[in-house]
């Protein structure tokens, strides 16, 4: 109706266009992406094999959405990405078994050394809803971070991971990052997230999503 609010996420569900599917050449810019803007994840220092092997497996899962926007001509890892799922547990298992053995030694290897994360999810166990919510597995642009290109923004690729909870009928959309990551807690507080919960130096974040 003329005059009224409109939701900005509903909007963006109502205007987005369909996507690209992520291709095998997206997968191999889009783990360069991945380490050049989380270069601290266990994943990155694992090394390329494991980031690439996580996004096939998350292209996969049909619980889960990759959205990858390349950066221009020759430099398409220059882009900004995001990864998301509405089955957090099923798909984190699913990418797991995914890997090779070698792979998942050394993702095992690089968990076991950074385990804050693990133990800020154990804790969160009984607090994040196992159905009916979106969870950002994933976030980043490379343009935000280098100050380089013209690549998409975070809130871009953001927007598309929450049309597409929205369209898997999810109410809520769920993320977590580092305490001392303060310009994604600020990212994350200007898109309508709030805080739930802190804890082993982790930041867990949730915002209402509008109908589908
Ligand atoms: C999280 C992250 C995407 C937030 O990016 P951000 O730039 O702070 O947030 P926004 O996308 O809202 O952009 C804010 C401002 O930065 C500038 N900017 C960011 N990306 C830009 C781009 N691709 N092109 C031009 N300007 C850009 C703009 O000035 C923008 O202001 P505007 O509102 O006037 O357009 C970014 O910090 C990042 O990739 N960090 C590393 C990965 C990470 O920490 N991920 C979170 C883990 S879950």
């Amino acid at each position: 109706m003329a005059g009224e609010p409109t939701d900005p996420a509903a909007e963006h569900l109502r205007s987005s266009q369909p996507r690209e599917p992520v291709g095998e050449a997206d997968v191999v810019a889009l783990a360069r992406c991945h380490r050049l803007c989380l270069p601290e994840t266990a994943s990155s220092r694992a090394g390329l094999s494991v980031l690439e092997g996580l996004y096939r497996a998350l292209i996969r899962d049909r619980d889960a959405e990759v959205v990858w926007r390349p950066g221009d001509g020759a430099e398409p890892h220059l882009g900004a990405f995001a990864a998301g799922t509405v089955a957090l547990r099923e798909t984190e298992l699913a990418v797991r078994r995914s890997l090779s053995a070698v792979d998942f030694a050394r993702l095992a290897l690089r968990v076991a050394a950074m385990p804050m994360h693990v133990l800020a999810r154990r804790r969160w166990e009984q607090v994040i809803p196992s159905a009916g919510i979106g969870y950002v597995l994933t976030l980043g642009s490379a343009t935000a971070v280098t100050g380089h290109g013209r690549g998409a923004r975070g809130r871009d690729v953001l927007a598309d991971l929450e049309a597409w909870f929205v369209a898997r009928g999810a109410r809520e959309s769920w993320v977590d990052t580092e305490q001392s990551n303060g310009r994604a807690i600020e990212f994350y507080r200007r898109g309508g997230y709030v805080e739930v919960s802190r804890d082993y130096g982790q930041v867990l974040l949730k915002k209402p999503l509008p109908s589908g």
